[in-house]
């Protein structure tokens, strides 16, 4: 490795803090380069300090604080100051011996927001000031016990010039504002959060912003009414894209009172969005600060799935307030305590909003499926590979050297299939009991995922003990199952089995209790019943959940004239990867019968994943794709079927989840072969993808209900088929399309479709969509995107070089997260034939990026890092040339340790 030396944080570690903070009291003054910030810590000894680890021990009493860029201006202890031989001030810690039991630190410190691009911190956006403090960028505020399990009432003072910063904006209720007496031009405001916190809770903002306001009357279902005003903050100029997000915030705190009986708990509630931010969005308490893109929806302007996408990280962030905020992490290795289980809560709240725009039962369903299907698509495209490549760790993962890093698809998606897991084992009634003991026994508490697991198991009655695995252990499991039919005595036995593939740092792992939902069908599609041998009489419903504890075990049913075919992991009911030897004419079969509508889509997905890796394998390709096509002429076709669901149908899997199908991966090959039978769909299909096109225009304006949204995205799948499929007159209505539709939904798919064909239209759409849109950041990152991510036609020049010259334009910059993964992000790993180039050339230009983003933005570089994790899996030649770029950039000096961490894993694979 090169200098940057990874310090392992260990969750065996663990230490309750020596100190607390009861309350803290800051003053900003705000100044681009030189903002001053006072910080005033009232602590005290903890009194859960085990007195034996202090005892003697040189230094066991000393106050360690976190203390990173900044300058320290004076230290004081009770109003003394300090001197230089009162504290040490080096790596980022600030040490004192307070020789008392209680104290109040007061610290000046000079930072200096401009210069900070790491958007870590108090940063400036387009000159305005915010803050992001999750995980630890805190500790580059104020010096500070940087950790969650320090919870402390924080009461704030911004002052800034009035004309710069006619906002001021922190936590909680503003409590008082008015003119700085002693700085001509300068105001101030000052809040207060009447709820403890840990300081990654913190929040402030100020500058020039405008905001859309709403006051809404809740609370009733606890039985005191009370007005809250709600606000989304936005530049000057963005008014209009906020209705959206407003909406969102009102259903999902209605949502969260309903269904959890969980109300908002602050006067005032408000989002503020950010251009230049490194994720999604963040829950800070009472003043949740966004990324644009998860704020900003109009049908000029945004997709169908960005519509989703903004009600859904609303409504996640919204539902941190108490997951999360009311009870927090004890220390981050339970990180997925708050987001699993808030993920999990958004999916069930984006369920339910898709399910309240359906006319009857039927169509509910179809709508939950589909959110459910858009879910498991992410898990398998994303987490499946981290749980197979350097990067595998437990949702509870048992160290890490920068936190960072472990913001990940397995904390997030495989936290919430745990979640998801439980709430299957102890019913809905059983999850919301848990759930209601988990917040009577810990409100107000930093807890740990043993806690929540706890209080779901007493208040069930049950021993999640194995269980519990799921939390402790890396991988994904294979769930084999075989099934024998018994004549004579007309019984089915299906034989589950598990094992899961050794991950880094865990040989072997121990069996997983894991719920099994299946369902089984008689040749005519007819759902049979379900009677176990020993049961007197079948449970109610198609669909029954058996609980796979052991490595192996059998499971006989009763009552089975004729072999059946087995629906199995309905609802993909648990994270694993099912192996169960189907054949086509089954897939085929389930694909039109299966009456869960998940295992419907699976089957499907099973018969397309078959058709191309055959054809890689050398199968012709129009024959190999027969079994699919003529399973999705019935399904595209059939207007008992909802539309979305039909579009999902229709969807090849993502060239990312074949890949880890195979045991090398020829990106190349992969691609070609899937083509192959995209065209061959599309050609045996013209005749009713056409009648899919003329059907299902909309004629009046674009609305953005989910009736009227999955008309759009099958009819744009429709067009998509045809377009690439070379077919003129497509070419010139998608064309047509790109200029002239009345949403963004329909125009960048048209020219999503133009842009993978061989379309004369292609270059002439891309230069009237980028004069469009020239105003639109987050249009113009969807016109890198496409372009970065495109599949070229035979005979064109590699995408890497029309990626060069996209980062050459002036709307190109690295500084802006959201710019940088539209071109970068988007070509090296949305891109994997072009990225895996034979030449090499990808890994190159990845290099080159890694170490210009790195200094600017370590936590964003570490994600472009990522690319390479599968390094392992591809043929000897590229596989010899990612290690060289790996090892080159291990050798890179002044390396973050976000970056160090990424690559030491991947090497060391
Ligand atoms: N806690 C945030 C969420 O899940 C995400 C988050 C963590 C984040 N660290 C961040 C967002 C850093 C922005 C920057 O909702
Ligand atoms: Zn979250």
């Amino acid at each position: 490795m090169s200098q940057t030396s990874q310090t392992v944080i260990r969750r065996e570690d663990y230490q309750v803090p020596r100190w607390l903070v009861d309350q803290v009291e800051l003053q900003f003054d705000l100044d681009p380069q030189d903002t001053q910030v006072q910080a005033r810590l009232h602590m005290r000894a903890n009194p859960d300090f085990p007195t034996h680890v202090g005892s003697g021990a040189a230094g066991a009493d000393d106050l360690t604080l976190n203390a990173q860029a900044m300058r320290l201006v004076d230290l004081r202890l009770d109003d003394e100051p300090l001197g230089a031989d009162d504290y040490r001030f080096a790596d980022d810690l600030l040490v004192l011996a307070p020789g008392r039991e209680r104290f109040v630190l007061t610290a000046q410190v000079q930072i200096d927001p401009a210069s900070n691009s790491t958007l870590n911190g108090l940063y400036q956006s387009n000159g305005n000031y915010f803050t992001q403090c999750e995980a630890e960028g805190f500790r580059r505020i104020c010096p500070y016990p940087d950790r969650p399990d320090v919870m402390a009432r924080f009461r704030v003072r911004i002052r800034a010039d009035r004309a710069a910063c006619p906002v001021l904006l922190s936590n909680g209720n503003l409590v008082d504002q008015g003119d700085c007496p002693d700085k001509p031009g300068w105001h101030y405001a000052d809040w207060e959060d009447p709820f403890p916190k840990p300081c990654y809770l913190f929040a402030l903002v100020a500058g020039r912003l405008v905001c859309a306001e709403r006051t809404i009357r809740s609370g009733q279902a606890q039985g005191q009414a009370t007005d809250k005003l709600l606000q989304v903050w936005v530049e000057p100029g963005n008014e209009d894209k906020t209705d959206h997000a407003m909406q969102s915030l009102v259903k999902a705190i209605e949502w969260d009172e309903a269904r959890y009986g969980l109300p908002l708990d602050l006067d005032r509630f408000m989002i503020v969005a950010v251009s230049d931010f490194n994720m999604g969005a963040m829950e800070n308490k009472g003043l949740n600060i966004f990324n644009t893109k998860y704020v900003f929806a109009t049908p000029r302007i945004a997709t169908d799935i960005d519509f989703g996408g903004v009600e859904s990280v609303v409504g996640h962030e919204y539902f941190h307030n108490w997951t999360g905020n009311r009870v927090t992490c004890r220390d981050w290795f339970q990180l997925t305590l708050k987001e699993g289980l808030t993920v999990f809560r958004d999916q069930q709240f984006s369920a339910d909003m898709r399910a309240a725009q359906a006319s009857d039962d039927a169509e509910a369903a179809s709508a939950r499926s589909v959110k459910r299907i858009e879910d498991v698509r992410l898990l398998r495209v994303a987490q499946f590979p981290e749980d197979a490549g350097p990067m595998a760790h437990a949702i509870r993962p048992d160290s890490y050297s920068e936190i960072n890093n472990f913001y990940t698809v397995t904390i997030y998606e495989k936290g919430a299939e745990v979640i998801r897991m439980l709430h299957t084992l102890v019913g809905e009634a059983g999850f919301r009991k848990g759930i209601d003991l988990y917040f009577a026994r810990h409100d107000g508490q930093a807890v740990t995922c043993d806690d929540f697991l706890a209080a779901i198991a007493d208040a069930n009655g049950r021993d999640f003990g194995q269980f519990a695995r799921w939390y402790s252990q890396a991988g994904t499991p294979v769930l084999g199952v075989q099934g024998h039919h018994d004549a004579a005595n007309r019984r089915y036995e299906l034989v589950l089995s598990q094992h899961c593939p050794p991950a880094p740092s865990q040989p072997a792992s121990a069996p997983f209790h894991i719920p099994v939902a299946v369902g089984l069908l008689d040749g005519r599609g007819v759902a049979l019943p379900l009677r176990l041998v020993g049961e007197n009489r079948a449970p109610a419903g198609d669909t029954r959940v058996l609980e796979l504890t052991a490595e192996q075990q059998r499971f006989v049913f009763e009552d089975i004239d004729e072999p059946p075919v087995p629906s199995l992991l309905r609802g993909f009911s648990a994270p694993v990867v099912l192996d169960y030897p189907y054949e086509d004419h089954e897939l085929a079969f389930l694909a039109r019968h299966d009456t869960d509508p998940f295992s419907r889509w699976e089957a499907m997905q099973r018969l397309a994943v078959g058709a191309v890796l055959a054809v890689m394998a050398g199968a012709d390709a129009a024959h190999r794709s027969r079994p699919l096509a003529e399973a999705l002429r019935e399904a595209i076709s059939d207007d008992t079927l909802d539309a979305a669901y039909r579009a999902l149908l229709f969807t090849l899997p993502a060239e990312g989840y074949i890949a880890e199908q195979v045991a090398q991966i020829d990106p190349v090959a992969l691609r070609a072969a899937r083509h192959a039978v995209r065209l061959q769909v599309a050609d045996a299909l013209e005749q009713p993808l056409r009648d899919l096109l003329g059907r299902l225009r909309d004629s009046g304006p674009y609305r953005p209900d989910t009736v009227s949204a999955g008309r759009r995205a099958l009819r744009n799948l429709a067009l998509a088929a045809l377009v690439e499929a070379g077919q003129p007159d497509a070419w010139a209505l998608a064309d047509v399309q790109v200029r002239d539709a009345d949403n963004m939904t329909d125009r960048s798919a048209a020219l999503a479709a133009l842009v993978n064909s061989a379309a004369p239209q292609r270059e002439a759409a891309l230069a009237f969509f980028a004069e469009e849109f020239a105003r639109e950041p987050l249009v113009l990152d969807k016109w890198f995107s496409l372009q970065a991510s495109m599949h070229r036609q035979a005979g064109e020049p590699p995408v890497l070089d029309r990626v060069r010259t996209l980062c050459a334009r002036p709307e190109f910059s690295l500084r802006n997260p959201n710019r940088a993964r539209s071109v970068i992000f988007a070509f090296c790993n949305g891109n994997l034939a072009e990225f895996h180039a034979a030449d090499g050339s990808g890994y190159a230009f990845w290099l080159e990026q890694i170490r210009a983003i790195d200094p600017i933005n370590p936590q964003r570089a570490a994600r472009l890092a990522r690319a390479m994790d599968r390094w392992r899996k591809f043929d000897p030649d590229r596989q010899q040339r990612m290690q060289a770029a790996l090892r080159e950039v291990a050798q890179t000096e002044g390396l973050s340790r976000d970056v160090g961490e990424i690559i030491a894993k991947a090497l060391a694979h």
